[in-house]
């Protein structure tokens, strides 16, 4: 029986990704030394051999694997996705369908076969982005995304290049990558955009790609590999960026299996002069909001060009690391409520265990709809210190001054001030 609505019957189980609900995204290649946005490629229409300069410097002396995984298991996170290849075509394994690869640069080393036994040592699950379109290969079609879009003797190279000589490329990489380099759990393409139209050209989707074909190759070579769906051949899961949706994403009746993506400071790749860091608060109520509507969180992380995770990413994560420690299991196999949650709060849930999260700290009490009888205890997660409660009594008589409830409510009887938690979250024990 199909669970989710775009997820094939075919399909692998899912269930270690929804368990997780929280991964980190690692973003690292040539952009990372330009250090303005993985795209300034492209926004400053920069040509492949002007670009090349990233490519010659390119040396992370201070990359430790180690390191990085245990800075990201700490987070509280169970799986990672790291870039083997971004748009700029830069690849970060020593593939050899093309002479643009990391052991070619100072660096000299294949960072993800130092990079993949270190995250599976600490038990992380290994996802995998993997860039569909190439602004570096000769035989990929210039198009209004391009580098080179506005360079007459690029464009005019777009008769000598085969589609078909790409697509297989893409497929030799991806096959490398699958092959390998051990167990991968999920592969992350990235991205499609056939509906876009410059005139001169237009914007290339799954048959581009050669999608089936790729797709084939994944589910023969990982057979319990999972797949986002940015091929867009209409099914995987759906990775809303930098967006939150405002509730629990459903399609054809059925719930839709996603994963909201999200950057500390709006731009992906190591961006120096971009602080527009959120708080860690803004991160976490974010990552919560996100398993209320029944997606999971990654959340995403651009280290420096001396391979080091720079020191904003590490404060949020060391905060991040604080709050999981305490509240774990408000997050991990959890999913959303049919319960309404109060104002300023969320609610998730695994089986009878309903965990309340106030964003804003109220005064006094709390009154949460349609719980009367229904709850056996409630404390603090963030302690286990017990929270009174009570509900709707008809003896009671009604005063101007007392607490007014519903008949099917109750009401939370809260300390004046808030516990000291990022997010506080109190556990409600429902009757079996
Ligand atoms: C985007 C961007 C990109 C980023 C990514 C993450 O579509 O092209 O730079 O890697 O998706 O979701």
């Amino acid at each position: 029986m199909k669970t989710y609505s775009n997820w094939p019957e075919n399909y692998p189980d899912t269930t270690w990704f929804t368990n997780a609900r929280f991964g980190v995204f690692i973003h690292f290649g040539l952009y990372t030394l330009g250090a303005r946005h993985e795209w300034f490629m492209t926004n400053e229409q920069i040509t492949p051999e002007n670009y090349r300069k990233y490519f010659e410097h390119f040396d992370p002396d201070l990359f430790d694997a180690h390191q990085w995984a245990q800075e990201i298991k700490a987070t509280g996170a169970e799986y990672v996705v790291f870039t083997t290849k971004h748009h700029e075509g830069f690849a970060l394994w020593d593939t050899k369908l093309s002479e643009y690869k990391i052991t070619n640069t100072p660096f000299g080393r294949d960072l993800l076969a130092e990079l993949l036994p270190a995250f599976r040592q600490v038990g992380l699950k290994i996802g995998l982005y993997h860039s569909l379109i190439d602004w570096y290969h000769p035989e990929f079609p210039i198009d209004g995304l391009h580098p080179c879009r506005e360079d007459k003797s690029y464009r005019a190279t777009n008769n000598k290049r085969t589609l078909k000589s790409y697509q297989d490329f893409l497929a030799g990489q991806v096959t490398e990558l699958l092959t390998e380099y051990g167990k991968i759990d999920y592969m992350w393409f990235d991205f499609s955009y056939a509906h876009r139209d410059w005139g001169w050209s237009v914007g290339k989707g799954a048959d581009d790609w050669d999608a089936l074909r790729l797709e084939t190759i994944c589910r023969n070579l990982q057979p319990e590999m999972l797949l986002n769906d940015r091929f867009a051949l209409g099914h995987g899961i759906t990775t809303p960026e930098q967006y939150q949706p405002d509730k629990p994403l459903y399609q054809d009746g059925l719930p839709v299996l996603w994963e909201a993506c999200q950057t500390m400071n709006g731009t992906w790749g190591y961006d120096r002069n971009n602080q527009q860091w959120k708080s860690a608060e803004q991160i976490l109520q974010m990552l919560i909001d996100t398993v209320a509507k029944g997606g999971n969180f990654l959340l995403n992380t651009g280290p420096n060009g001396r391979g080091l995770i720079d020191k904003q990413s590490k404060e949020r994560f060391k905060e991040l690391n604080e709050w999981f420690y305490l509240h774990n299991r408000s997050i991990k196999e959890c999913g959303p409520s049919e319960f309404i949650a109060p104002a300023d709060c969320r609610y998730t849930q695994n089986g009878n265990r309903l965990y309340l999260h106030i964003f804003a700290w109220p005064y006094g009490h709390i009154h949460l709809k349609d719980l009367a009888g229904k709850i056996r205890y409630a404390q603090f997660l963030n302690d286990g210190s017990e929270v009174f409660y009570r509900g709707f009594d008809p003896e009671e008589v009604i005063t101007t001054t007392e607490t007014i409830i519903e008949p099917n409510d109750i009401v939370l009887q809260l300390p004046t001030k808030r516990p000291d938690s990022l997010v506080p979250v109190i556990e409600l024990f429902l009757n079996n």
